[in-house]
């Protein structure tokens, strides 16, 4: 079927953090992709986006930090934009669900199934934490979900199985806010009764068996086991007021509220109050010749495939999601991203280290996008690809073209004189990369689509591989003027192509070329964009190489933020037994200073040390050799049990002990006074 127009959502990332690699490969960049393509086919397409400001983790990110949640989201809905507009991803409107538009819209939403006696009110029991005395909704509450055994389910979702729960459905649940073991407490709450609506939903979910085999398969396997009534609303505070009587103090559920941001945004856009375009949205949401596609991560593909469409099949006036391209996840340097253990590449850092490199990430996450399965993202992988693939194929091809039509023509389009058959074969081929790719991309297989067009830029560097015209140049000047326009009409077409995978790179090329700014994807398939005698500008280097330093300080910023993390997550040994101060006092630790230091012959931490301890000199064997050397430990004051029964150890006896303090990494370091005038052989006590 084709469509008059397009309306593109991207999952509503949560305002409690900022956006990492995974984000963008999962979900924001295949969307903005298409997008781009789209738009460069001339279609009427809208992007639609902004951030999921409502929710249990809202809330607890404003606990963690002790600020409001409106501060939270206003802080991370500002750096999330500025990091999405800075790396290309054109969203039309990026919004915000705490707006006041989305809180009508919303309502408006709720209160219309309300009307229509849509949901089943009812009283159940739900898990309430009496020492915060709250109800644990959603990320209020963990346990161990009833599918898969994990232990850290969340009330709403599995984060490992992808299950969607209900808090009651958890064992061993526990909160969130105290630890505690919750109490069941009583509470009125309005269900949307999937259970009744399972057939309808299922001969909509069973109307696109075209859904990628990950999305298609976790509906049907939702189905199988049987749709439950889900609550719609919630106990808390935070978000948007249920629109009706009796509904004091409870808020719309945050998986109702941010579906229909999308809508609220379109509003937003198009149909501002009181200007023109009254009611325009409703045509990106209501006309069945209008494509609604959903771009996700796996996570939330029981959202978008079966609740949300069940919301708008409900409501009755709205079309449904046609396709909701999901992603698996992206994990880094073989381990899962998690942003509360920093083990993520944050977007808005990378920015900042890798200035002007937009394009290079684009690209490595493209290449390598989760599309079918989980995948990893690596730093020498993505060294690999700028140097090897985006320098060495696409950034070569085009550079050589340029500066040989400078030098040989001074930078005006040769005329092709005669085409061998060859040319006529790599003519046509050429021809056949837009559809080819075009393909690729309506399938949502953005890698491929990527793969293809690296193949039409490896087909330029053999072109000029296989007839060197820098060689040819000095025997048949015709062949040569032939072969820099096909090279040339080559590069402007991958100008073209390119645009939706490396739009900084598209835009600079563009204007190296003094190419047409309004040409679109089918024009990409001539081979006469660049009219002879066209001048185009002075070259410059598209991409340049990732030197190693840079690769090196990026594995070393995971590397410290791992150690940090582990450090931070050690749990502090508890309190040994109580001790009486005669027990402590049968210890006699003094003040000594080192005097010799040498290591102990095959061994790895043991130093034999000859120490000043005011009473005598002595021998003391210590397993500090991991953390000093010898040579710089001579004139060191440490404090010495001095009264300790002789050991041997490795041979030599070695009478009393230095005392150590260890942090949780097991570093040792000295116990030393910190006043000169403390000398050998003063008591410590
Ligand atoms: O997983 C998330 O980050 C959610 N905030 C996605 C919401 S998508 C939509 F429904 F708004
Ligand atoms: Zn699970």
């Amino acid at each position: 079927m084709t469509y008059k127009r397009y309306t593109v959502t991207a999952a509503l990332p949560y305002a409690n953090g900022p956006i990492h690699i995974g984000h963008l490969a999962g979900c924001y960049l295949p969307a903005d992709i298409y997008v781009r393509y789209l738009r460069l086919k001339g279609e009427d397409v809208l992007f639609i986006c902004g951030s999921d400001e409502h929710g249990v983790p809202i809330t607890i990110k404003a606990k963690k930090e002790g600020i409001t949640p409106q501060q939270v989201v206003d802080k991370y809905h500002e750096i999330m934009g500025g990091a999405f507009r800075e790396f290309g991803v054109s969203f039309d409107i990026f919004s915000r669900t705490s707006s006041k538009t989305h809180h009508e819209t919303a309502s408006g939403f709720f209160k219309t199934l309300y009307d229509k006696g849509v949901f089943k009110e009812e009283v159940t029991e739900q898990y309430f934490d009496e020492k915060a005395n709250q109800f644990l909704a959603d990320r209020y509450i963990i346990g161990t979900c009833p599918k898969c055994g994990n232990e850290n389910a969340y009330g709403d979702q599995c984060e490992k199985c992808g299950s969607s729960l209900n808090p009651t459905d958890l064992i061993n649940p526990r909160s969130t806010l105290s630890g505690e073991k919750p109490v069941l407490k009583k509470t009125k709450n309005w269900f949307l009764p999937l259970d009744k609506m399972q057939p309808e939903i299922e001969a909509y979910i069973d109307s696109h068996k075209e859904w990628k085999p990950n999305v298609f398969g976790q509906c049907k396997s939702w189905l199988n086991s049987g749709l439950q009534p889900r609550a719609m609303t919630r106990d808390l505070d935070w978000g948007v007021k249920v629109p009706i009587e009796g509904a004091e103090g409870k808020v719309l559920y945050v998986w109702f509220d941010a579906p229909i941001g999308y809508i609220s945004a379109t509003k937003e856009y198009l149909s501002p109050a009181g200007r023109a375009g009254e009611g325009l949205w409703e045509l990106y949401w209501k006309d069945k010749e209008t494509k609604l596609v959903h771009f996700i991560g796996k996570d939330n593909i029981v959202f978008h495939c079966i609740i949300f469409p069940a919301m708008l099949m409900a409501e009755g006036s709205y079309i449904l999601p046609d396709n909701v391209p999901a992603n698996e996840f992206l994990n880094l340097e073989g381990d899962k991203i998690s942003t509360s253990r920093n083990w993520a590449v944050w977007l808005h850092e990378y920015l900042i280290d890798f200035k002007d490199k937009q394009d290079t990430l684009r690209y490595t996450l493209c290449a390598n996008a989760p599309e079918t399965k989980d995948n990893d993202f690596t730093w020498k992988d993505f060294q690999a690809k700028n140097n090897n693939e985006l320098v060495a194929i696409l950034g070569n091809f085009i550079n050589r073209t340029l500066v040989l039509t400078h030098k040989y023509y001074n930078g005006k389009v040769p005329d092709a004189m005669e085409y061998t058959k060859n040319d006529i074969l790599l003519l046509e081929e050429i021809s056949k990369f837009p559809e080819r790719i075009a393909s690729s991309i309506e399938h949502y297989r953005f890698r491929e689509a990527l793969a293809e067009l690296m193949n039409l830029a490896r087909a330029g560097n053999k072109y000029l591989a296989d007839n060197e015209p820098w060689i040819l140049i000095k025997t048949d000047e015709k062949r040569v003027q032939t072969i820099m326009n096909i090279s040339l009409q080559i590069v402007a077409n991958l100008t073209v192509l390119m645009e939706p995978f490396l739009p900084f790179t598209s835009k600079k090329l563009g204007a190296m070329l003094n190419l047409n700014p309004g040409l679109k994807w089918k024009d990409a398939a001539r081979t006469d964009l660049l009219l002879v005698r066209h001048q185009i500008n002075p070259a410059s280097l598209l991409f340049d190489k990732i030197e190693e330093e840079a690769i090196t300080a990026q594995v070393q910023k995971l590397a410290d933020s791992k150690k940090m993390n582990e450090t931070a997550n050690k749990t502090i040994e508890p309190s040994k037994p109580e001790t009486s101060f005669d027990d402590f006092n049968k210890m006699d630790i003094r003040i000594g200073t080192i005097l010799e230091a040498e290591r102990v012959p095959k061994t790895d931490k043991l130093l034999k040390l000859l120490i000043d301890t005011g009473i005598d000199k002595r021998i003391i064997v210590s397993g500090i050799a991991a953390y000093y050397k010898p040579e710089d430990i001579i004139g060191q004051q440490v404090s010495i049990l001095v009264n300790l029964a002789p050991r041997k150890i490795k041979g030599i006896e070695s009478k009393g002990m230095i005392l150590m303090a260890e942090n949780s990494a097991g570093e040792l370091g000295f116990i030393m006074p910190n006043k000169p005038s403390m000398n050998n052989g003063d008591r410590i006590k």
